[in-house]
């Protein structure tokens, strides 16, 4: 550790932080906003004290406004921040690096709004997360959706690599119904999830040297891979970095949640611009949608942790933070295989982890899919055209098979929701859970200690399950609220909702809700008008078949939309809204939570319609 602390310490403090810590400790007096006046204004009131204390002097004082010269404007990328984002992009090899204080939610959105205008046809993988959705209403675009895999654990897969293939690209242009046979039009844009929310990289060298000149902006949604092009595990399957190829003609962006895996503060993002052999970035033309997407009055201490998530990185110690994260993620991989064996051998049941079957394997070589793997149950995908990243860790409960049967017996039918719950009664919050899987991330910062607690945590669910523990002992906050599981023990509860589940064939039926695409009826654009032109009405749920979606229909988590606005709801859909209905009712508190599903007070359940001619 103090070798490593020399390495860093050996190299200039990056410079915003500098010029920020310089202001902090002068103490300067300021007749601007923030209002707070670095925290003198808590300390008016015993809780704004209280606020004060909690959250230490540091971080308020350096709550500076736009009106400080010396920390430069990020609006305009000049001064200390443009000095930050100069080395941001020398560390990861890219022509220009943007900071942004909104998420990757809002970089999404820039990179489209600077690139795309009303009418232009984009390509999007169709699992894509909401915030690409919500740059598709705002710029006017119209969507072409490539097909997604998934398989029946609801891991989301990825689009298959014949799909990027051009003459598969023009026959979905060319029957989509908005678009039509004639068009002479190219898409202007692919903007892939990279990597998915489970963790499936797609070879983005293979994607260049497909699509390269066919179109004219190559997007990858790397909001959870700022890490990859730190080490070589990841070479091929990241978008920008040292060996990654520069394409001749197609711009390439890099979209990045520096805050879920480096050590960002929550909302620290980043844009990474590759430009192409014969194309360069216009600036201006990309900073007015940079403005129109950027507060006038950002949040400094996170413009200062994106300049340092990647300061941290610089030279070797990038490669030893990731190489330690994937290290620990295959010890738990390996902690997990073990557990099972022992088990297995008493008869047992225990947890699995989702990936190859020799699971700990350091050898990158076992993280890249195959076509004629059965563990991802993806199907043909291209042979080595995707990896699985090894920090995101899917651990899967007894209860489902990868055909999509529900397995009942001894030690089966653990619906993921209830363990999700067990452990974050003890404090454990894992990243998301799905019928039976639950997904954890080994970020930078996660270290033995943290994956020894969730195992602990695991064994004790076992034990507790085993001997169908009261509720009122398994989840006491829970029943504080919801007082109707008094009698139950945490197996008879887990035997309730895997029986439902099971009574809906819920497995398959959620799998071909995302792999069968809605009939469209209208641009996404054209259908979110329609709610601010009061063109809309409420409609129940049994009464949606053929009815037309005008806002976004999200279960939350992955966020990815179920329905977009001017989709048609088939009957697959509307099944699966009145078994979520049916399921809410009967446990309170387990309650799916679907953005874009309202509930009246009588507990009925609504979705927003355009109003069609009758
Ligand atoms: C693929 C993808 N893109 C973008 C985002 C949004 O990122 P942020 O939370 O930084 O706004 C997410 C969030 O989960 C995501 O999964």
């Amino acid at each position: 550790v103090r070798d490593k602390a020399k390495t860093s310490l050996s190299r200039p403090t990056p410079p915003f932080f500098r010029a920020l810590a310089d202001y902090a400790a002068n103490g300067s007096h300021a007749w601007h906003c923030p209002g707070h006046s670095g925290g003198q204004a808590f300390l008016k009131s015993p809780f704004g004290e209280m606020f004060q204390r909690f959250f230490g002097e540091n971080l308020l004082r350096a709550d500076a406004c736009n009106a400080v010269k010396e920390l430069g404007h990020l609006l305009d990328h000049s001064g200390a921040v443009a000095d930050a984002e100069q080395m941001v992009a020398r560390i990861l090899h890219c022509d220009h690096a943007y900071f942004v204080t909104h998420g990757t939610s809002t970089s999404n959105k820039i990179v489209w709004q600077s690139m795309l205008a009303p009418g232009d046809i984009v390509l999007v993988d169709r699992n894509c997360h909401k915030s690409v959705l919500h740059a598709i209403i705002l710029t006017g675009a119209t969507p072409v959706f490539l097909p997604p895999t998934r398989n029946h654990y609801g891991i989301i897969g990825p689009v298959p690599q014949r799909e990027f293939e051009w003459k598969s690209i023009k026959r979905r242009i060319d029957a989509h119904p908005l678009i039509g046979k004639d068009n002479n039009k190219a898409p202007r844009l692919l903007t892939i999830t990279q990597s998915t929310y489970d963790g499936i990289l797609y070879n983005a060298d293979a994607i260049k040297k497909l699509l390269d000149g066919k179109i004219n902006v190559l997007h990858f949604d790397e909001a959870w891979l700022p890490h990859a092009t730190f080490d070589d595990f990841y070479a091929q399957y990241h978008a920008i970095g040292k060996n990654c190829p520069r394409c001749q003609h197609s711009l390439v962006f890099s979209t990045q949640s520096t805050h879920k895996v480096l050590a960002g503060l929550s909302q620290a993002s980043q844009v990474l611009v590759h430009n192409a052999i014969e194309q360069q970035l216009d600036l201006h033309k990309f900073n007015e949608a940079y403005l129109m997407h950027s507060s006038t009055s950002p949040q400094y201490a996170i413009i200062a942790s994106c300049e340092m998530a990647i300061a941290m990185m610089e030279g070797s110690d990038g490669k030893t933070l990731v190489g330690e994260a994937i290290h620990e993620a295959l010890e738990f991989r390996r902690a997990m295989l073990q557990t099972s064996q022992q088990y297995k051998a008493s008869e047992g049941w225990w947890f699995t982890i989702w990936g190859p079957e020799d699971g700990g394997s350091s050898e990158r070589e076992a993280s890249i899919l195959k076509d004629d793997d059965t563990w991802h149950g993806f199907g043909k995908t291209g042979n080595g055209f995707n990896l699985l990243d090894p920090i995101k860790v899917t651990i899967l409960t007894p209860g489902l098979d990868i055909n999509g049967n529900l397995t009942t017996g001894p030690g089966q039918g653990i619906p993921a929701c209830i363990v999700a719950s067990y452990l974050a009664e003890q404090g454990i919050i894992v990243e998301k859970y799905g019928l039976y899987s639950l997904l954890v991330i080994f970020s930078i910062g996660v270290s033995r200690d943290s994956w020894r607690t969730l195992l602990t945590a695991l064994h004790r669910f076992k034990r507790d399950y085993d001997c169908n523990l009261s509720l009122v002992k398994a989840l006491p906050k829970l029943l504080t609220e919801q007082a109707k599981y008094k009698t139950m023990g945490l197996r008879d509860l887990c035997r309730q909702i895997h029986r439902i589940f099971l009574e809906n064939d819920i497995a398959r039926l959620t799998t071909s809700l995302h792999v069968d695409q809605s009939a469209v009826a209208m641009t996404p654009a054209q259908a979110f008008a329609c709610m601010m032109q009061h063109k809309t009405e409420r409609v129940v749920i049994d009464d949606l078949h053929g009815r037309i979606a005008s806002g976004l229909l999200t279960p939350y988590p992955p966020g990815i939309p179920l329905l977009m606005p001017g989709e048609i709801f088939n009957r697959n859909a509307v099944k699966f809204l009145q078994f979520i209905r049916h399921y809410n009712h009967r446990f309170p508190g387990f309650e799916n939570d679907m953005q874009g599903l309202l509930k009246d007070e009588k507990g009925e359940y609504y979705v927003d319609c355009v109003v069609t001619q009758r």
